[in-house]
């Protein structure tokens, strides 16, 4: 039975990948700071997910979780994350723009590297580290959020090397557009979702099962050859490179 880490495993796609781990038997911990939403959805998910909270950005709240979490890990899917600049004010001034170019840089690297790093030592040989990334690092129009998803890509290429050795392999998806989520929360509109789905080949939305899936096969033996990589899985709207 492998132990698998999913931060911001509360929702969304975090709570499919901690799902379809359950299903195939593999003791599953999910994370997030919101300790209503994780002990909902473990509950709901049954006895082979449990929650921690703590904020995946926060070194110390990171340090503090260790002694709840697995001595060894098997599987650690970086899911933790979003756009920042999503429901917040404009930035005002050049504080204003550090500050939320910090948010993002926190949300989305932060939270991917000190989870890692944290519990690197606890990383079995032959398993996965698996980072979520974006469509949205791969072309323009979300400044910050875009930014730091290309650095999570980059950072997976030195950590595909480290892991290496251990026969431990780093990858990312990068998703399109997932419905199902709270990653928009109200700033969808009909006819911005029209626009996303006209980009695609197929003519859909993703699901948070699409990524789910994605990342089960990277996390298995049929992918131990595949280090390093970021796949897109996006309907086609954006051509991997
Ligand atoms: N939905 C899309 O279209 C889409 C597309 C491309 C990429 N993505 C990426 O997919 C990942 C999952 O997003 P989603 O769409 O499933 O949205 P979501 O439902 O908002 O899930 C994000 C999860 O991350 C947790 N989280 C955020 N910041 C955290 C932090 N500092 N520490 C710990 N947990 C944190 C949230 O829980 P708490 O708030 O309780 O901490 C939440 O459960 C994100 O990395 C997102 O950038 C999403």
């Amino acid at each position: 039975m492998r132990q698998i880490v999913v931060t911001g495993g509360g929702t969304g796609i975090g709570r499919a990948v901690a799902e379809a781990f359950a299903a195939r038997g593999d003791q599953v911990v999910i994370t997030g700071r919101r300790r209503s939403v994780l002990d909902r959805t473990a509950a709901e998910l049954g006895d082979r997910v449990r929650a921690v909270a703590f904020d995946a950005s926060d070194p110390e709240q990171v340090e503090a979780a260790l002694a709840a979490l697995p001595p060894q890990v098997d599987v650690l899917v970086n899911n933790a994350g979003g756009n920042t600049d999503i429901g917040a004010a404009p930035p005002s001034g050049l504080a204003g723009v550090a500050a939320a170019w910090r948010a993002n840089l926190d949300a989305n690297v932060l939270s991917a590297v000190l989870v890692t790093t944290a519990l690197r030592p606890r990383l079995a040989a032959g398993g996965a580290v698996v980072s979520v990334s974006s469509i949205a690092a791969h072309r323009g129009g979300s400044g910050s959020y875009g930014s730091a998803k290309a650095a999570v890509e980059a950072w997976n290429l030195t950590l595909a090397q480290e892991l290496g050795k251990d026969r431990i392999t780093a990858n990312v998806v990068a998703p399109g557009y997932v419905e199902s989520t709270e990653f928009f929360q109200d700033a969808m509109t009909p006819q911005r979702r029209a626009a996303l789905l006209a980009q695609t080949a197929n003519g859909r939305a993703g699901t948070p099962t699409d990524i789910a899936e994605t990342v089960l096969f990277l996390a298995s033996s049929a992918a131990s050859h595949l280090t390093g990589q970021t796949l897109h899985v996006n309907g086609g709207a954006l051509a991997g490179r």
